[in-house]
């Protein structure tokens, strides 16, 4: 086991004209389970493919642990991966398929048996391992997947977006059981995934990508209460947070629309302020500063409501916001509603330069 380290690691791929990982800085600690996402196309596989050696480093540093293998082959590495589109060697058994990577590296087959036999009990996949992998389910297939790949322990585990293609309850569990496997194995592993609730629940940090270049890393508690930049806060959190593009008065006062805001002192003028759907009160009318806001539609998901509108005395394209409520207490559509940000529940953004004011 080790740790893994990015230093400014840069590619560019042949002919494209920028980068498309930029000057990447990243610390994976040895056990670490890092969780890495972003919007598609802003460079996620490329950089697991480039720790596994499957992508040549134009500029920068790799190393896992001490050792610097930027220049190492994929085989000295001692790195195991997982796909979305794993494939399983179908006219083989659910033992040969796990054990094929000890096999070729020449372990006897007492030992083999052994290995991959501990693996499929804690894989829930003892009564399957003479089956082939057309008799099994989704999910048995992709922990037999996950099994194969981890059954020769790694140095370090690379997934990218393993459970997407399973359906959703699938998925619940297999994530529960991907966290507590890790858990317990303490392989460093580097999980790319565009799920929400993966991200947030899976990991003990996610690191933010966009075009290429890391946005911000840290807990995801750090990163849901406190994103360095609009980016990561309009990609953390799902329903988004509401983002408003307001200008501030002299009494420190945020305008967008009818929508007044107090917020605290900061030197600029033009401030984009964050307000997760959860962080708001319903207050009445008559109240000062709120968010008066004109019912678009309602989602009632059983626990919640979410409604949807758009604040008061703002043109008909500009921004829809979204609020969380107890469920069936939603107003009629079309009516407007007030609301308030709970105190130190909001976040103020520099517009200019999306990043987090300190307040
Ligand atoms: N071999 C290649 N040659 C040139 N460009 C490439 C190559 N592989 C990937 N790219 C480009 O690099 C960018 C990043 O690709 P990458 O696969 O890392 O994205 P991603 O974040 O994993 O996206 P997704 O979420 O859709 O899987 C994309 O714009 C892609 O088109
Ligand atoms: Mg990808």
């Amino acid at each position: 086991m080790a740790s893994v380290t990015y230093e400014a690691v840069t590619l560019v791929y042949p002919n494209a004209k920028a980068p498309t990982v930029n000057n990447f800085d990243l610390e994976v600690a040895d056990g670490e389970f890092l969780v890495l996402v972003g919007p598609s196309g802003c460079g996620k596989s490329t950089t697991l493919r480039m720790l596994a050696g499957l992508e040549d480093v134009t500029a920068g540093r790799i190393l896992i642990g001490d050792t610097d293998v930027t220049t190492a082959p994929p085989k000295e590495r001692d790195i195991a991966m997982v796909f979305q589109n794993y494939a399983l060697y179908p006219h083989m058994s659910v033992r040969e398929n796990m054990g094929f990577a000890l096999k070729i590296a020449g372990m006897p087959k007492d030992q083999i048996d052994k290995q991959v036999e501990t693996m499929a009990k804690r894989l829930d996949l003892l009564p399957y391992l003479d089956r082939k992998p057309k008799a099994l389910s989704g999910g048995q297939r992709q922990r037999v997947a996950m099994g194969r790949a981890i059954v020769r322990k790694p140095k370090v585990f690379l997934m990218d977006e393993p459970l997407s293609n399973l359906d959703a309850k699938l998925r619940v569990q297999t994530r529960t059981e991907i966290a507590a496997l890790q858990r317990e194995l303490g392989v460093t592993t580097l999980y790319v995934t565009h799920d929400q609730t993966e991200a947030l629940t899976m990991g003990d940090r996610i690191a933010v990508l966009n075009g290429g270049i890391l946005q911000q890393a840290g807990s995801p508690r750090e990163l849901y209460d406190a994103p360095q930049n609009v980016f990561v806060a309009g990609f953390i959190g799902s329903p988004a947070m509401n983002l408003l593009e307001c200008t501030k008065d002299e009494d420190h006062i945020a305008h967008y629309g009818d929508a007044r805001i107090p917020i605290p002192a900061v030197s600029e003028t033009e401030v984009t302020v964050g307000f997760r759907p959860e962080s708001i009160e319903l207050v009445s009318d008559s109240e000062p500063n709120t968010i008066p806001i004109k019912l678009d539609f309602v989602e009632e998901l059983g626990s919640d409501s979410y409604l949807y509108g758009h604040i008061t005395g703002t043109p008909e394209d500009s921004t829809q916001v979204v609020v969380r409520t107890l469920p069936n207490s939603a107003p009629a559509p079309g009516s407007v509603f007030h609301v308030r940000i709970n105190p130190d529940e909001h976040h103020v953004f520099a517009t200019a330069t999306g990043e987090r004011l300190p307040v």
